[in-house]
């Protein structure tokens, strides 16, 4: 079942710059950084009341971090939704009708297991569900 906004992903070009911003919007100066290279990633974090807000740039320009980039520029790039049952949710929603970008869970920043919606399905917000990795039926 979807429960919460876990994070909210946001496209950069670069992450020095980016944080630096960051800083002097919010005064974070403690982000979690990590790269994902599954996902072509490197993402500086930090969490607001509960909500996270993940800085996201491409390891490289052929990724879709990257190719968004290119098309889109800089600015919101996702919005994720924290499950304890990804894959019900899954089917429940392709049973709907929703389009998957994946149809099998896979590793995300965080130690989660993510999937994204097809924002073809999703009114054009990009969407993820994501849920804990250590979560008993992902072994
Ligand atoms: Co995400």
């Amino acid at each position: 079942m979807i429960q919460a906004i876990d994070h909210i992903g946001i496209a950069v070009r670069d992450l020095d710059a980016s944080m630096q911003l960051y800083g002097t919007l919010f005064g974070v100066s403690d982000f979690h950084r990590e790269e994902v290279t599954d996902q072509g990633v490197a993402i500086a974090s930090f969490t607001l009341n509960g909500v996270r807000l993940e800085l996201t740039a491409p390891l490289h320009d052929d990724t879709p971090i990257g190719k968004f980039l290119a098309s889109r520029g800089e600015g919101i790039h996702h919005v994720a939704f924290r499950t304890d049952a990804i894959d019900a949710d899954l089917q429940r929603l392709q049973d709907s009708g929703i389009r998957l970008i994946n149809e099998r869970p896979q590793p995300g920043a965080h130690d989660m297991l993510i999937a994204f919606l097809h924002p073809k399905s999703t009114g054009s917000v990009l969407m993820e569900l994501c849920t804990p990795a250590n979560d008993a039926s992902h072994p």
